[in-house]
């Protein structure tokens, strides 16, 4: 533990509230975060920190040490959700109608500039280099891939981040070895039948009784199909049939999503659905296509990297703040990252019951206990401090 870091991020902690409150009241959705990727431009101008504006939106910075070393990067994502915030009496919730943070990445945006601006009273110090990805479109899952494609991650050894968590206790941290997050893929399935008088079904194929079908016995696919000890969801979101109650359905589509741990989960449900549908569709006399995309892969914190960040912890705030949480099935773009070099995801915790900061993430009543910051902030220092200085050139 750097003492100087925690010193000057605790300096520094009413300036990262109000960059916080700042991002909050002004919220702007993936890809389109002009204003704050502006805000954040202007404080690493004010530290001194090299940085190159990503298209069209996103910032990457560097600050290099004065002993070479490694390359450790750090990500915060800064977009905000189409929901409408439903926070009561709050000074500095959003002015932008039907756009809030909903999910605390005002907050991560806030800690990663607290973070930089700790390390840079290190920089003679600092064996190695210190990456800041300041990464937009999270939400929709996209900036990621977007981020490294331009080059974001090019010559990184190691990369860390962290997500706020409003699940967790203000004042503990979970840093895990292993899954975090699930991948998250979709699917599209789209059965065409026969359509024609709602009295007359002898006449027809019936997508809508097809559809239903397909819907109902699916589930067997995870509670038969798949080892009990992988997890799966297979959850159909959106179902949509029919024109009109006495018109037999031609056409029916199902959105769904997969999650999973383990990339062999993934490749089975994909050829378990396609089968399922396909076996479904030939019973009733209808057809099918079946669209199975990819999306973000499973987020695993690396041995090495989730053991280094649960030392920082307990070194950092004592062993009472680290705390094993069970991984999530929801889906974060991180997992891209972690495919370009080894690294760790953080859970940051911001409930506390007192403060009505206990809502889902995406939820219109969503907020951060702000004393959570100050641990994600120096979190976010003290890992790259510490990764460079055990891990010399
Ligand atoms: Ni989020």
């Amino acid at each position: 533990m750097n003492g100087k870091i925690k010193a000057e991020i605790k300096r520094n902690e009413e300036m990262m509230v109000a960059f916080r409150r700042d991002l909050h009241r002004n919220p702007e959705l993936s890809w389109q975060e002009i204003r704050t990727t502006n805000r954040v431009v202007t404080e690493l101008e004010r530290m001194g920190i090299a940085y190159r504006r990503m298209e069209p939106t996103g910032v990457v910075a560097e600050l290099v040490g004065n002993r070479g070393g490694k390359t450790v990067a750090l990500r915060a994502d800064m977009d905000a959700l189409p929901v409408m915030e439903l926070t009561e009496a709050l000074s500095y919730q959003s002015r932008n109608d039907g756009k809030m943070h909903a999910c605390g990445h005002d907050a991560h945006t806030a800690m990663l500039l607290c973070a930089a601006e700790a390390l840079v009273a290190v920089q003679d110090e600092l064996a190695g280099t210190v990456r800041f990805i300041f990464q937009p479109a999270e939400e929709i899952t996209e900036g990621a891939e977007a981020m490294i494609q331009q080059g974001a991650m090019h010559g990184v050894d190691n990369v860390f981040g962290i997500h706020i968590w409003s699940q967790l206790p203000t004042h503990t941290i979970s840093c895990n070895t292993g899954p975090v997050f699930a991948s998250a893929d979709v699917v599209e399935i789209r059965f065409t039948g026969r359509g024609g008088h709602g009295a007359m079904p002898n006449a027809c194929v019936d997508a809508t009784v097809v559809a239903s079908a397909f819907v109902m016995g699916a589930q067997a696919i995870v509670s038969r199909e798949m080892d009990p000890l992988e997890p799966a969801v297979f959850t159909i979101g959106r179902m949509e049939a029919g024109t009109r109650y006495n018109v037999i359905a031609e056409n029916a589509i199902l959105e769904g999503t997969v999650r999973s741990f383990h990339p062999g989960v993934r490749e089975k449900m994909e050829i378990a659905i396609r089968r399922y549908a396909e076996q479904v569709a030939a019973t009733y006399g209808a057809t099918v296509e079946v669209d199975y995309r990819y999306g973000t892969h499973a987020v695993i914190n690396e041995v090495q990297s989730s053991e280094l960040a649960q030392r920082v912890v307990a070194s950092s705030f004592g062993d009472a703040v680290l705390y094993s949480d069970r991984p999530t099935m929801a889906g974060e773009d991180f997992s891209y990252y972690l495919q370009e070099a080894p690294g760790c995801f953080a859970l940051v915790g911001s409930g506390n019951s007192e403060k009505d900061t206990e809502w889902a993430h995406h939820h219109g009543r969503f907020n951060v206990d702000e004393d959570a910051l100050v641990y994600g902030a120096e979190l976010y220092a003290q890992y790259a401090y510490t990764y460079l200085t055990e891990n010399p050139e």
